[in-house]
C-alpha cells in the first residue's frame, strides 16, 4: 500500500503579503478555498492521519476545517518558528511508523495525481526522505535543490542563505515532501536554528536524513505550475487563471462548447453534461449542474442552480433556482433563491422571481416581479404584472392556478388566490381572491371628457392634430 500513514499540512504562516483580514488560506479560488484545494487533492490518498498546522486566524481556519474536512485534526503552533518547528509539533502524537507526507496549505494547483505518481516513485527506489521539485523559470525566493556528482539530492538551501552558485539553480523546493516516519523524527530532532531566519527549516532534514546514511531523493515535476505557491494577490490571480483553464479544458473534454474559455468561469463543484453550449462572459458557481444541450449566456451567472435539458438562459443572473427541461430564461432577468421553472416555463426579459414555482409551461415573459408565489401550469403572466408579496411588515404567499390568465400591468396583493381558467383585467389590482373560471375587474371604469385638449391645450400640436382628425371643442 502507497498510502501515507500521515499527512502534514502546513498552514498557520500569517500570509502577510496578502494585506487582507482574513487567512490567506481561505481565499477563494473556483468556489472551493486554498486550504480547500489542498484538502481535496490529499483525500483520495485515505491517509489514516490528517493533520494541520494552524496559527495565525486559527479560529477562522479550524472553523473551515471542520466543514470541508471534519476529520483532519488541527495542530496549533502559537509562535512562527519555521516549517520545521511546524512539524515537529504535527508528529507529537502522530502514528509513528509508515510514510508522512508533508506539504504546505498554499499550494492549491496539486493534483492527486501528481502526489501518488510522487509517493509510488518514493517507494520504487526506497527512499527515507523525497521532496518534490520543479524547474521554475524564475526560482526566485524558493529553496534551490543542490545535487551531488551522482545526481543525487544533497541539500535544500534557501534563497537568503544560497550563494550566487546555489541561486543559478532553477531546480526548487516545491514544498512537498515523503519521509519514513522513524527517519523523519530522528532528523527533525536534531533541527537548529542556524540560518539567517533563526527558524528551524524543515529543508534541513534531507541532508540530516542522507548524513545518516540513508536514500533521500528528489523527484521533479513535470508540471511546475501545480506546485505554485500563493503568497500576494498577484499570485492568487495567476492561479485563479491556471485553475479556470484546467477546469475549462477538463469541461471542453467531457463534450461541452466553450466559446470562449479565457471569459468563462467554472467552479471547481459544478457539473456540466454533454453537448451543453456556454458564450462569452459566463459564471457557472457554487454547486451549479447542467443538463445536456443546455445553452447558457452569453454573460449569464448562475450560483447553485440546477438547469434541466435544453433550457437557455441569456444574459441573467440566477441564484439557488432550479431551472426546468427546455425553460426560457432572459435575457436580462434575475432569478433569486427558491425559485423553480418547471419544463418550459419562461422567465422573459426583465423578470424577477424569488421564492416562486412557476409551473410547466407557464411563461412570465415581460417586465415582471413574482414572489412568493405558487403558479400552476400553462398559465400566462402578462407584461409588467407585480406580485405584491409585502406589506411593509411581513411577506405573503399568491396562488395563481392552472391555464390562467393575468391581464398587463396586474398587481396580485397577496396574500391572495386566482383560480384555475380565471382571468384578471389588465391594470386591475386584485385583492380579493378570484375563483376559477371567473375574470377579477379591479380598476375604475373609463370616462373621456370629449374636446377637453382643443380646450385646455388650444395652439398645442396636440390640439391641432386632433382638429385634423375632425375633432370638436364641444363637451
Ligand atoms: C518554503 C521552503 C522552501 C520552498 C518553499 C516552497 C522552508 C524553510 N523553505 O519556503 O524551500 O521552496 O517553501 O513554497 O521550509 N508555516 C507554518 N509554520 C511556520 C512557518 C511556515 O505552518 O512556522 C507554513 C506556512 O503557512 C506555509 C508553509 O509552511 O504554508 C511554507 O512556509 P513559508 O513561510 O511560505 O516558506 P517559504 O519561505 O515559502
Ligand atoms: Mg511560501
Amino acid at each position: 500500500m502507497n498510502n501515507p500513514d500521515v499527512v502534514i499540512v502546513l498552514a498557520a504562516g500569517e500570509g502577510t503579503r496578502m494585506k487582507s483580514a482574513i487567512s490567506k488560506v481561505l481565499h477563494p479560488i473556483a468556489g472551493r478555498t486554498i486550504l480547500g484545494h489542498v484538502m481535496e487533492a490529499v483525500r483520495p490518498l485515505s491517509a489514516k492521519e490528517v493533520r494541520v498546522v494552524i496559527g495565525a486566524h486559527k479560529d477562522s481556519v479550524q472553523a473551515h476545517l471542520a466543514d470541508i474536512s471534519p476529520s483532519a485534526l488541527t495542530v496549533y503552533q502559537a509562535e512562527r518558528n519555521g516549517t520545521g518547528h511546524a512539524v515537529q509539533l504535527a508528529l507529537a502524537g502522530a502514528t509513528t511508523t509508515g510514510t508522512v507526507l508533508v506539504l504546505a496549505g498554499d499550494t492549491p494547483l496539486l493534483t492527486s495525481t501528481t502526489l501518488q505518481e510522487f509517493i509510488a516513485v518514493h517507494h520504487a527506489n526506497e527512499s527515507s526522505a523525497s521532496v518534490l521539485t520543479a524547474d521554475l523559470p524564475d526560482p526566485f525566493g524558493y529553496g534551490r535543490i543542490v545535487r551531488d556528482e551522482e545526481g543525487y539530492i544533497s541539500a535544500i538551501v534557501e534563497e537568503r542563505d544560497a550563494d550566487d552558485e546555489v541561486k543559478a539553480i532553477s531546480e526548487v523546493n516545491t514544498g512537498v515532501y515523503l519521509f519514513d516516519n522513524g527517519a523523519l523524527r530522528e532528523a527533525a530532532a536534531k533541527l537548529s536554528h542556524n540560518n539567517s531566519q533563526g527558524e528551524l527549516y524543515l529543508t534541513d532534514v534531507i541532508a540530516l536524513i542522507k548524513g545518516a546514511g540513508k536514500v533521500a531523493l528528489a523527484i521533479r515535476s513535470n508540471d511546475y505550475t501545480e506546485t505554485l505557491g500563493i503568497n500576494d494577490r498577484s499570485q492568487l490571480a495567476e492561479c485563479t487563471a491556471i485553475m479556470r483553464d484546467r477546469i475549462n479544458d477538463q469541461v471542453m473534454k467531457s463534450g461541452v462548447t466553450i466559446i470562449d474559455p479565457t471569459t468563462t468561469w467554472i467552479d471547481a463543484d459544478v457539473q456540466i453534461a454533454n453537448d451543453v453550449v456556454i458564450y462569452p462572459g459566463s459564471v457557472l458557481a457554487g454547486k451549479t449542474t447542467v443538463e445536456s444541450g443546455a445553452v447558457i449566456g452569453p454573460r449569464t451567472s448562475l450560483t447553485n442552480v440546477t438547469v434541466g435539458a435544453r433550457a437557455h438562459i441569456v444574459e441573467s443572473t440566477c441564484t439557488d433556482s432550479v431551472i426546468g427541461a427546455e425553460a426560457n430564461v432572459g435575457p436580462y432577468s434575475y432569478l433569486r433563491p427558491g425559485t423553480t421553472l418547471a419544463a418550459r416555463a419562461k422567465a422573459g426579459a426583465y423578470v424577477e422571481i424569488k421564492n416562486s414555482t412557476i409551473g410547466e409551461g407557464s411563461k412570465v415573459p415581460h417586465l415582471s416581479y413574482v414572489g412568493d408565489a405558487t403558479i400552476g401550469r400553462g398559465t400566462n403572466i402578462g407584461a409588467a404584472t407585480i406580485f405584491v408579496n409585502y406589506d411593509g411588515v411581513e411577506k405573503h404567499q399568491t396562488i395563481v392556478g392552472d391555464e390562467v390568465r393575468i391581464g398587463s400591468d396586474t398587481m396580485l396583493v397577496a396574500p391572495v388566490a386566482i383560480g384555475d381558467g380565471a382571468y384578471t383585467a389588465a391594470g386591475s389590482i386584485i385583492t380579493e381572491d378570484v375563483p376559477a373560471g371567473s375574470i377579477g375587474v379591479a380598476r375604475a371604469k373609463q370616462r373621456n371628457v370629449l374636446g377637453w385638449v382643443l380646450r385646455k391645450r388650444a395652439g398645442s400640436s396636440s390640439a391641432e392634430a386632433a382638429k385634423r382628425a375632425g375633432a370638436t371643442e364641444r363637451e
